[in-house]
């Protein structure tokens, strides 16, 4: 996709990408994490640059680095995350929430670094539910606005799979749900992915599978596919 001509089918419009995974602090040296590289976000955020998008990116622990004209906001947990998030989607048409958002969060932060010698021979962590970011996004949102989630199921059954998609997709409320095929590709790290997109009935609008950045057009394009179809 070059830089200017047709392919600018973004052209001004703002989009929105959490990218990455949450972090929740136990102490002040330790926290609970996942393995989300923010690859797939990224990715995302590039394409929606290349397509002449106004790009912002709310990175949790990246471990790639993000193209050159995107905005960033970092964030660590997900309590932060859900305030840069809620802040940035009151201007933005395209909300896409690609992070690995962390759904329990220590019940309390310890002042000093937990210690063995007080702790013992066994250590029980208390865990409060976080709140449901996509959930809040899309009981805020604005009118005309298309929220995008995803989910990572590792079922390998198609139907049953399926099936999980349609019911998440149907909580949450969002327009379009990306279907992460975990369990497909060898981990979280890798440069390739493998998607399907439903729509609110939880039929499939797309597959997909190939380079994230490749995957991330092709996610756009079933955006801008919906966003034709509301003004229809
Ligand atoms: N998500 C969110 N806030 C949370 C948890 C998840 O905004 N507290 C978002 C994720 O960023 C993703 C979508 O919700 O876009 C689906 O996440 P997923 O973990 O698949 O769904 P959950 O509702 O957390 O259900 P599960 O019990 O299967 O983890
Ligand atoms: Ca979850």
């Amino acid at each position: 996709r070059g830089a200017s001509g047709p392919d600018q089918d973004l052209a001004a419009r703002k989009v929105l990408i959490s990218a990455g995974g949450t972090r929740e602090p136990l102490d002040p040296v330790r926290f609970l994490g996942n393995r989300s590289s923010g690859r797939q976000g990224v990715a995302l955020a590039e394409a929606a640059l290349a397509r002449g998008a106004e790009v912002t990116l709310v990175a949790a622990h990246l471990e790639v680095a993000v193209p050159d004209g995107v905005t960033v906001r970092t964030v660590s947990s997900t309590l932060d995350l859900q305030e840069a998030m809620r802040t940035a989607a009151a201007a933005a048409d395209i909300v896409i929430m690609a992070a690995a958002v962390a759904d329990y969060r220590p019940a309390d932060v310890q002042a000093d670094k937990i210690k063995k010698d007080i702790a013992g021979d066994r250590l029980s962590l208390e865990l409060v539910r976080n709140p449901d970011v996509l959930a809040g996004l899309v009981d805020g949102r604005r009118p005309g606005q298309v929220i995008v989630g995803f989910a990572a199921e590792t079922e390998p059954d198609d139907a049953l799979r399926r099936e999980l998609g349609r019911t998440k997709i149907q909580r949450k409320g969002c327009d379009l749900l990306v279907l992460n095929r975990v369990g497909w590709t060898q981990g979280f790290a890798t440069e390739r992915n493998e998607i399907e997109v439903l729509d609110r009935a939880g039929d499939i609008v797309m597959e997909a599978s190939g380079t994230k950045l490749s995957v991330a057009h092709r996610i756009l394009d079933s955006i801008l596919d919906g966003v034709a179809l509301d003004v229809a």
